[in-house]
């Protein structure tokens, strides 16, 4: 187990990099806001598979930009010492975490990311802005680490989907890798957040899943079967629902006759308390007949 080097500001960060660069070995970013769990253990995993040995750069930052006016903000957790344990036991080469002023040297940025259409739906709907500030910073991220490979989970799978369209639009020449969500032995998807749910919440939480589940079991029946065998799922617990909704792999509208073997998304947000969670899954969507229609 080795101690990554730690970096605070872009000068140290160039100058941690400065040896692989010149030596021509790949560098792999995986961006985090740190409270580090074994979820980003995996994407540090999966940013190793792809760099061999070149460095793993993690950067905890906890960007003002992206959380609206309410938002848990001054509550999102800051564990900087148990995060760089983790790195360590990951084998992460350096931690990049800067300041606040650091990374926005002028203050807000004047000119920041559009997301575009697809940050508008879903989480974007509930948390205007959010987007904005998540591609702002991760196109900073890239800029300051200059990665060739950059691993994001797919729990979140809004983010995921618009970082990929980032770099396609604008031509940033990062290799963006999605890997799977970690869940917990009852199926709850691991995330910063499940530290705030008590007991009870904990087992209501594990509906999501379930809920996901249930449509994933039942997708070959149709978009409108999968849903409502999630719903119901969802109706026996304390959850307020936000959303659940059945879209093409690409958080696009479904056609009307989905033709069988259509690869979708099924995604989902709710609030367990004064906890909001989220998580999704792929599924398969087969022919639209209920099962009673089936031969
Ligand atoms: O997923 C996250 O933790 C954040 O949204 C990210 C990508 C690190 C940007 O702040």
């Amino acid at each position: 187990m080795t101690t990554p080097s730690l970096a605070s500001t872009r000068d140290e960060l160039v100058t941690l990099l400065a040896d692989a660069r010149a030596s021509g070995r790949r560098v792999g970013l995986v961006p985090t806001m740190g409270a580090l769990h074994e979820g980003h253990a995996s994407l540090i995993r999966a940013a190793r598979e792809r760099v061999g040995d070149g460095p793993v750069v993690v950067s905890v930052f906890v960007n003002p930009l992206q959380f609206g006016e309410g938002e848990d903000l001054d509550r999102y957790p800051r564990t900087l010492d148990a995060d760089l344990k983790v790195c360590a036991r990951e084998g992460v080469d350096t931690v990049f975490a800067p300041s606040v002023e650091e990374v926005y040297p002028g203050g807000n940025p004047q000119v920041t990311i559009k997301p575009g259409p697809r940050a508008k739906i879903l989480e974007g709907r509930i948390r205007p802005g959010h987007f904005r500030g998540v591609l702002t910073v991760v196109a900073k991220l890239f800029g300051l680490v200059r990665p060739d490979v950059a691993v994001f989970g797919q729990k979140d799978y809004q983010q995921l989907v618009l970082v990929r369209r980032m770099v396609l639009d604008l031509d940033l020449g990062v290799d963006v890798v999605g890997a799977p969500t970690v869940r917990e032995g009852d199926g709850l998807a691991l995330s910063s957040r499940n530290r705030y749910l008590d007991a009870d919440q904990r087992v209501a939480a594990t509906a999501l899943n379930r809920a996901l589940i249930a449509a994933r079991e039942n997708a070959r029946y149709g978009v409108d079967v999968a849903l409502g065998e999630a719903r119901s799922e969802l109706r026996e617990h304390l959850v307020d629902l936000d959303y659940l909704v059945i879209t093409d792999a690409d958080l696009g509208d479904l056609p009307r006759d989905v033709p069988a073997g259509t690869e979708a998304r099924i995604l989902v947000a709710a609030r367990v308390g004064a906890t909001r969670l989220i998580d999704n899954m792929p599924l398969v969507l087969g022919r639209v007949a209920g099962p009673e229609g089936e031969t």
